[in-house]
């Protein structure tokens, strides 16, 4: 053999030898092409039950630490903790964090970032409930791709959205960040996010995971009061609080988080039947379950738990996998193991869960955040250009009296007037701690832009609330100089979201003082709300000539609103939940249950109207849409056969615009009371001036007429059925 050939062969030798011994000292979970389940397994057997125990933690970091200690409390987190709740949104601080776990730990792991991105980080798009209210869950989606972008390139892998609970007392806060009373609608709005957030992969570069919340039943959290008890049926639990989850598991969501609500005495973050029988036996997650905020350790207060070493045991047992911010697991869990409470399979499976999404959101494999410039990360043209078109969507016209709106493009003197008209603070809604109160495009700004010929007479005339009426004045001025009042009115952001609930729904007095003293000179008043929930609106709605609700709209509401003053844009959102006429009135929705004396006023409160102010599924247009008969590809099927109902819908107006159908169905003789009527699917779409467009149903029996038994059985029976649409009620059968 030449010597050359010699020599090469053997460089090529040492070169095969070292190859096999790097593979040889790779650990098989570091390798990114071996299969998630053989890297799981393999590192779970390198893993000490300490390491375990602290996957199954998640600390907070960010809040509070300025710039000069970062480095101490970088140090402060044990090495190999599982998760964070990242404050900070900031690329590099995250990847100095990151690298503290990926080069001081023994094993590596990498941790785990979550934070809340409700409805946007920095560009904060509408709040949920004002999603819904655009019945577009494509723009949503899109949205929500936006919102994970963002995250990412801030260091997070894992939002704590969305919030699918179903929600009919307005005096809750949270109304505000889920999306509406209705079951399917919470569905098809949370799997819309769970598909913009978690995209095509979870380990595609701008993916984060979804987290669906608060599992479940906190929407009926008693007197619409946070953190209190929740009567829940074992019938209401299964027919309108788990679809939505069901939905969005089946979508893929990644994990879950557990309620601070019990459901009917057990804690939701310590119930078995919900966390494992339903959630892993019945639908087989196999992601995670993160506790809600010191949930566990309220397991003590809600009096199930003797102390925080039994909250911990009841938790996980139940099927917390990780616990948020109140360290029990990490304390107690060596111990309960050691004393067998807790099988070492528990812990095994637990952690598989945990590293189970890690893994298929790639950090093991690239566990440090791009860092990119922030004005590359935040707030791209073609983004808040998205949030705007979502915005226009979301704003419901609620009355228009004698066609005030669209305003006259001669208007010359518009009196814009209230605490809102120049808010920059609340209009952005709550659960928006990233966004910077500058990029929030005010009323005003809008207004001012898209009327450019007018004299915008502005005046703040009060406060969101308080007494001091000393504004009133300067606002009477302006209004008699204008030809129309624009009277800007609603909430503080603090007033919806958590913790945030009000004995009345009404706006503070002062604000009604203000439309009182308004309406005395007798100009045309357009009233717009911007608010995180259904109000009381008995006193202001015969002042109003006009009412736009435009909810929180993020920072990107001004010009969507000034559109629909102007006629730019035709509005076509309507109502995902329902405005009672009173507090009183609470609770007041439209699938409410069948019952003995329906109609008429008996069983209502006797000193006011039956009605609520505003329906679900309420909002005008400014064109007419005209229904044709509804029609019924057949009148009888059995149950394994399909049929379809259409609808043709005429726009008779002289304008374009988008129409909503929402198909109802109602089953008035079944073997246990139901809904009035039940919203199945709904089909959004424009038509022109002159135009028609179809719209069609597809009725599957066992999707859109079956219903659930108290252990989550799902029935069709044969009998007669309704589908509804806009006015119409038709009448079908099921037979056998
Ligand atoms: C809060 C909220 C929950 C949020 C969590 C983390 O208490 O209930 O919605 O995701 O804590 O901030």
């Amino acid at each position: 053999m030449k010597r050359t050939t010699l020599i090469s062969s053997f460089f090529v030798s040492i070169g095969l030898c070292f190859t096999l011994l790097t593979v040889a000292q790779t650990p098989l979970y570091k390798d990114k092409n071996a299969p998630v389940e053989k890297r799981i397994s393999d590192l779970l057997k390198r893993m000490t039950l300490e390491e375990k125990i602290l996957q199954l933690n998640q600390y907070t970091f960010g809040i509070n630490n300025n710039p000069n200690n970062i480095g101490p409390e970088v140090k402060k987190l044990p090495n190999g903790i599982g998760s964070l709740i990242y404050f900070s949104a900031d690329p590099v601080l995250r990847n100095q964090i990151q690298k503290k776990a990926m080069e001081e730990s023994r094993l590596c792991i990498p941790i785990l970032f979550g934070f809340d991105i409700i409805h946007g980080l920095r560009t904060v798009y509408p709040i949920s409930i004002a999603q819904a209210c655009s019945w577009n869950p494509d723009l949503v989606t899109q949205l929500c791709a936006v919102a994970a972008k963002e995250s990412v390139l801030s260091g997070v892998d894992w939002t704590f959205s969305p919030m699918i609970d179903v929600a009919r007392d307005p005096r809750w806060g949270r109304v505000s960040e889920g999306y509406g009373e209705d079951p399917y609608t919470n569905a098809v709005f949370g799997v819309a996010s769970v598909k913009g957030y978690q995209g095509k992969n979870l380990s595609d570069s701008y993916s984060i995971a979804a987290c669906l919340k608060h599992y479940v039943g906190y929407g009926m959290s008693e007197g619409g009061r946070d953190y209190r008890y929740s009567d829940v049926s074992a019938q209401s639990l299964w027919e309108t609080y788990l679809p939505p989850y069901e939905a969005c598991v089946k979508a893929g969501a990644a994990t879950l988080m557990s309620g601070f609500n019990d459901i009917s005495g057990v804690p939701a973050t310590a119930n078995y039947y919900t966390l494992t029988e339903i959630l892993k036996k019945r639908w087989k997650h196999d992601g995670f379950v993160v506790s809600d905020w010191n949930a566990v350790k309220q397991l003590v207060w809600q009096g199930v738990a003797k102390d925080e070493k039994e909250s911990g045991l009841k938790a996980f047992m139940a099927g917390v996998e990780m616990d948020m911010k109140d360290d029990i697991y990490r304390v107690h869990f060596p111990a309960l193991v050691a004393e067998k409470k807790i099988p070492m399979k528990n812990i095994d499976d637990a952690v598989a869960r945990v590293l189970r999404v890690k893994f298929r959101l790639g950090l093991f494999d690239e566990p440090y955040t791009k860092v990119v410039e922030e004005k590359e990360r935040y707030l791209k043209p073609e983004d808040v250009a998205l949030a705007q078109k979502l915005t226009e969507e979301t704003m419901v016209l609620l009355k228009n009296k004698n066609n005030t709106l669209p305003l006259s493009a001669n208007i010359s003197k518009i009196a814009l007037i209230g605490p809102m008209a120049k808010d920059q603070e609340n209009i952005v809604g709550s659960w928006s701690f990233n966004v910077k109160t500058a990029d929030a495009e005010t009323l005003y700004d809008g207004i001012q832009k898209e009327f450019k010929n007018a004299t915008i007479n502005y005046a703040l005339g009060c406060d969101f609330d308080g007494t001091n009426e000393a504004g009133f004045a300067e606002a009477l001025d302006k209004a008699n100089e204008s030809e129309v009042i624009i009277l800007c009115l609603g909430e503080k952001k603090t007033w919806s979201g958590e913790n945030a609930s009000r004995s009345t729904i009404a706006l503070p007095a002062i604000q009604e003082k203000l439309m009182q003293e308004l309406k005395k000179t007798g100009k045309p008043i357009i009233l717009v709300l911007s608010n995180g929930r259904p109000l009381e609106l008995v006193r202001l709605e015969p002042l109003a000539d006009a009412i736009v609700e435009i909810w929180q709209p993020g920072i990107a509401g001004g010009t969507p609103l000034a559109g629909i003053l102007s006629g730019r844009v035709n509005p076509s959102a309507k109502l995902a939940i329902t405005f009672p006429l009173t507090t009183g009135q609470i609770p007041t929705y439209y699938n409410m249950r069948q019952c003995a004396r329906p109609y008429g006023t008996e069983g209502n409160y006797q000193d006011i109207s039956t009605e609520p102010l505003y329906w679900f599924g309420h909002g005008l247009s400014y064109t007419s849409f005209t229904y044709g008969d509804a029609k019924l590809s057949a009148t009888k099927i059995t149950k394994s056969q399909k049929m379809t109902v259409e609808v043709t819908v005429a726009n008779s107006g002289s304008v374009k615009g988008k129409e909503t159908v929402l198909w109802y169905i109602s089953d008035p003789a079944c073997s246990i009371s139901r809904p009035m009527k039940e919203l199945k699917y709904f089909e959004k779409k424009e038509i022109n001036a002159g135009e028609k467009a179809v719209y069609k149903f597809e009725i599957d029996p066992m999707r859109d007429l079956s219903f659930t038994n108290a252990t989550g059985k799902r029935f069709v029976e044969a009998g007669d059925f309704y589908v509804h649409v806009n006015n119409q009620k038709i009448k079908f059968e099921i037979v056998e």
